[in-house]
């Protein structure tokens, strides 16, 4: 836990980079007010203390609604309970744990500013940090703006500002990161580098957003469990949904890094992260949440829950699919060359191509549908292939009648490719009219025969799933 006293206190107010068309004078402009919604979960008292503080001390008193502390069921609740004496702060305590996101949620709905603004409980606002995020959410209420955030050191709490120069991104690992912005980026920016910066990601804890567009935007995904992955699904859903993140480099708050989470994690935190990273993963991004699968396969085996709603929310606020964010928002991303994107189950009648528990070397067979994957996963990407996991479908001799194998995928030989023709009905191999075809599956498994649309034993239908 941290401890700091008041000489700590005095030399923590600390320098900054001021950009010199920041310096402009807030008190004639007219802004909307805001509440300020912190949630935690035993946190240190002098950190939360000084985060409301620097609240009240470096914004305009007329700003500040209200600040609400949502006290997710911490050890001892006199943590909040004696900061609720503080003339504008509110305290909510959970009577059992929430998490972040059900806390936060529980916080926004008792607000009643027509903006809100989230903070971690270990911050220090820097000068006008709030203005600059107010004037931008006040001017367009689909923007989702965040300050820049400095780094306080959580050994000595030395203020050191951050680079202004970087975004919010993520790998296909779906894990935050900090992306450099291009030469030609940080070129077109020299004359104005105070301008509103177009970030993929929010970092996560610190941002202002319209209430009512939160409201309407669906708040937060509140099945989601203690931490993690939430920062990922607003901001996908901001985007898709016709919306827009912005780090606003006139604003600056500082953020305790610690190298521990002060937060427990029920069930251990990889299950959790992998459980809410999934969720986003699943509502929003289409057919490539399987490259996160194939980035990070345990996370397959992590259960998600029920999604019914988020889709519902996402059909009814006719977002856009994920194609459009990798094009338009982020094509910095790279998306891997000839990575499968279709995923599913490959049917013919009641039936589905199986592995029949066989490996590299072994034949392929029919078996019921039951519709949970396993043997009878498959996967068809761009290069052709056609795999179960890290194994092909190979066609190993051209003659007609050759039984079909499965073998080691890497690297694709020119037998492992397929094409699909006839409606995308029939699967042909690249190189030769040859089909695959079930009519001796019993005795010898899948064949190539030369291909005929009018045999009902070469018809295949692709379920993705
Ligand atoms: C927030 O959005 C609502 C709904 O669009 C709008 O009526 C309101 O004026 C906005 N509030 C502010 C302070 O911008």
């Amino acid at each position: 836990m941290m401890v700091i006293n008041t000489v700590v206190l005095s030399i923590i107010c600390g320098s900054f980079v001021v950009y010199s068309n920041c310096l402009k004078d807030w008190n004639n402009q007219r802004l909307p007010a805001t509440s300020v919604i912190i949630t935690f979960h035993n946190e240190a008292r002098s950190a939360l203390l000084r985060t409301i503080i620097s609240v009240f001390r470096k914004s305009r008193e007329e700003l500040i609604h209200e600040i609400i502390l949502v006290d997710d069921f911490s050890d001892d609740p006199s943590d909040g309970l004696e900061l609720a004496v503080i003339q504008k702060v509110k305290v909510l305590r959970n009577n059992k744990r929430e998490g972040l996101m059900r806390s936060r949620v529980r916080g926004a709905d008792a607000s009643t500013a027509e903006i809100l603004t989230f903070l971690d409980s270990h911050c220090e606002c820097n000068v006008n940090w709030l203005e600059p995020l107010l004037e931008r959410v006040a001017e367009d209420k689909t923007r989702v703006v965040s300050p820049i955030i400095d780094v306080i050191n959580m050994d000595n709490f030395e203020y050191i500002g951050a680079a202004s120069d970087i975004k919010g991104g993520f790998g296909w690992n779906l894990v935050f990161k900090w992306d450099y912005m291009s030469a030609e980026e940080i070129k077109r920016r020299e004359n104005n580098p105070t301008a509103p910066i177009r970030t993929p990601l929010i970092a996560g804890g610190l941002f202002t957003i319209n209430k009512s567009w939160f409201n309407q935007l669906g708040k937060y995904d509140t099945k989601m469990d203690v931490w993690g992955g939430e920062n990922i699904e607003i901001s996908f859903r901001v985007w898709l949904c016709h919306g827009s993140l912005e780090i606003i480099p006139c604003s600056r708050v500082g953020h305790v890094f610690r190298k521990q989470h002060p937060y427990t994690f029920p069930g251990g935190s990889g299950i959790v992260f992998a459980r809410n990273t999934r969720r986003a993963a699943e509502v929003w991004m289409d057919e490539y949440k399987h490259l996160y699968y194939n980035t990070v396969p345990s996370s397959k085996y992590v259960s998600f829950g029920d999604i019914s709603e988020r889709l519902d929310l996402k059909k009814k606020l006719k977002c856009r699919p994920f194609k459009w964010f990798l094009e338009n928002v982020y094509p910095e991303l790279e998306v891997p060359p000839n990575q499968a994107l279709l995923y599913g189950m490959i049917k013919q009648g009641e039936m589905c191509m199986d592995t029949m528990g066989h490996f590299a070397d072994g034949s392929i067979g029919l078996f019921h549908c039951h519709n949970s994957g396993g043997n009878q996963e498959w996967s068809f990407s761009e290069d052709g292939s056609l795999r179960h996991l890290d194994l092909c479908i190979v066609l190993p001799s051209n003659t007609a009648g050759t039984v079909l194998e499965l073998a080691h995928c890497t690297p694709t030989h020119h037998s492992m490719k397929w094409i699909q023709i006839h409606n995308k009905n029939m699967f042909k191999h690249r190189s030769y009219n040859l089909c695959i075809d079930s009519r001796d599956v019993q005795s010898q498994g899948l064949i190539a025969l030369p291909c005929d649309e009018t045999a009902r034993t070469q018809q295949w239908k692709f379920i993705i799933n």
